[in-house]
């Protein structure tokens, strides 16, 4: 089975999909694009309710760069996190959902993020937030529900509105687009390869929302497979074992194609827009990936669905799955030279200094947003936290321009407003202090 990677186009998401005039496939931003009136997702109110250190807030923001400056801990990260919620996954800090509900709120009370969104299809209002739960007031501490269970608040789930209607959190891709950078992330490229594969499953599901399914439910027969191989051993059903391998094979390699479509389209993107930040090239690396490079996405799959086939044994043993895209790493190296044609060579991105490796991935996180931009016809929301204090002169003001030119609604936060003296007049500007932002 051969799956392209799918550029989200909302024309054909469910009946409540925005329509708009965006394009079916990736288009690189280039010459003929460079010209045309760029739309963004913009937020235009938000509101959160009980939201970490927020008992409330209100911000009617432009659609323009929004920059939050304050102490440490005056909770900048806080806001970003809750515009993260916009979009459907874990939040950028990727936690659980009964952590975020503010710590001193009236029992019972859950958290909620509001917003308004500019979108090219026009206004939309989102809500999200924590399922209320009858239980959540006694249960925030004792982690009890009634029935006795060990239960922590943040099984609950998380609740959507989208213009008042109850949706899925998956429906939240088909409105909004969000893409973002954290001090966390600094540490990417050592460490494990599971960072980067999630790393890049995230920026393929802001493409394709269907990413996101494949990869869990690629996830969920890898443990079904697993259970079976542990509690059963050689007695396990051959036929169901089977059927398992044939689906882990053709969602596995369908996931595995439409790593690498992405890393392909990343590579142009980086390519086009060569400025004072290093050009990374990226590559999704593992055993299916070579058998990919081999020949046909066909062949590729029978070659895994044979290889889970002739190691049940060893991974009944091991207690994990020898081959498939779960092992896979996405790898990252600077390429060196003045421009694409001249780098001929390049170092991985592990061993480049701490101030490369963040402009690798700040040269990757621009190049996300382009492409979302020449797909989806507006450019996305990008939540760069603390990302200006670790910029020279030279690379900040090429930061700026890039945002101005992608016409992005930028999040920007930092201790010090003089980092964003180079977007005064261009940008809307907040002091972050005791549980509030005020305009400045
Ligand atoms: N659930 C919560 N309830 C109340 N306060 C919280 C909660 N989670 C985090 N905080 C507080 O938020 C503050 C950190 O906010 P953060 O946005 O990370 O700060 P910064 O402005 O440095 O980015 C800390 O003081 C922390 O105690
Ligand atoms: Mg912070």
């Amino acid at each position: 089975m051969r799956q392209a990677l799918h550029i989200h186009d909302p024309e054909s998401g469910p009946q409540s999909a925005p329509k708009s005039g965006t394009q079916s496939s990736a288009r690189l931003p280039g010459k003929d694009t460079a010209e045309r009136k760029t739309t963004s997702w913009a937020v235009r109110r938000l509101t959160l309710t009980d939201f970490r250190n927020y008992s409330t807030l209100r911000l009617e923001p432009d659609p323009c760069p929004v920059v939050l400056t304050g102490a440490n801990g005056a909770g900048k990260t806080n806001l970003l996190e809750a515009l993260s919620y916009l979009a459907p996954g874990r939040g950028l800090r990727g936690v659980r959902l009964g952590e975020v509900t503010r710590r001193d709120a009236e029992p019972g009370t859950v958290w909620a993020v509001a917003a308004t969104l500019d979108t090219p299809a026009g206004p939309v209002d989102l809500g999200t937030g924590l399922e209320p739960d009858e239980d959540s007031a006694e249960n925030r501490d004792t982690g009890q529900s009634d029935n006795g269970n060990k239960r922590q608040n943040s099984g609950a789930r998380r609740v959507v509105h989208i213009n008042g209607q109850s949706a899925r959190p998956g429906a939240l891709g088909e409105w909004g687009s969000s893409v973002w950078l954290t001090p966390d992330m600094d540490r990417l490229f050592c460490e494990s390869a599971g960072s980067r594969r999630r790393f890049l499953d995230r920026i393929v599901a802001g493409f394709d929302p269907g990413h996101a399914t494949r990869t869990s439910s690629y996830e969920r027969i890898l443990r079904e497979r697993a259970r079976l191989l542990r509690e059963k051993g050689g007695h396990a059903d051959p036929a169901w074992l089977d059927a398992l391998e044939e689906t882990l094979a053709q969602t596995g390699i369908a996931i595995a194609c439409a790593r690498r479509e992405m890393a392909a389209l990343l590579n142009c993107a980086c390519e086009q827009n060569h400025g004072p930040f290093p050009m990374p090239r990226v590559e999704a690396t593992g055993d299916v990936e070579s058998w990919l490079d081999q020949g046909p996405a066909l062949d590729a799959e029978e070659r895994f669905h044979a290889a889970l086939a002739e190691t049940r044994g060893h991974d009944a043993e091991s207690g994990r799955t020898a081959h498939g895209p779960h092992r896979s790493d996405l790898e990252v190296h600077m390429r060196v030279g003045e421009s694409a044609a001249e780098a001929a060579s390049e170092v991985i991105a592990r061993e480049c200094s701490t101030g490369e490796q963040k402009g690798l991935l700040i040269s990757i996180l621009l190049a996300v947003a382009e492409l979302i931009r020449g797909a989806r016809g507006a450019a996305p929301l990008l939540l760069l936290d603390e990302v200006a204090a670790h910029l020279d002169e030279e690379r900040r003001a090429a930061l700026f321009e890039r945002l101005g030119a992608l016409g992005a609604q930028a999040w920007l936060t930092g201790t010090d407003p003089a980092q964003f003296a180079g977007l005064s007049g261009r940008a809307h500007f907040y002091h972050v202090a005791d549980g509030a932002a005020a305009a400045v």
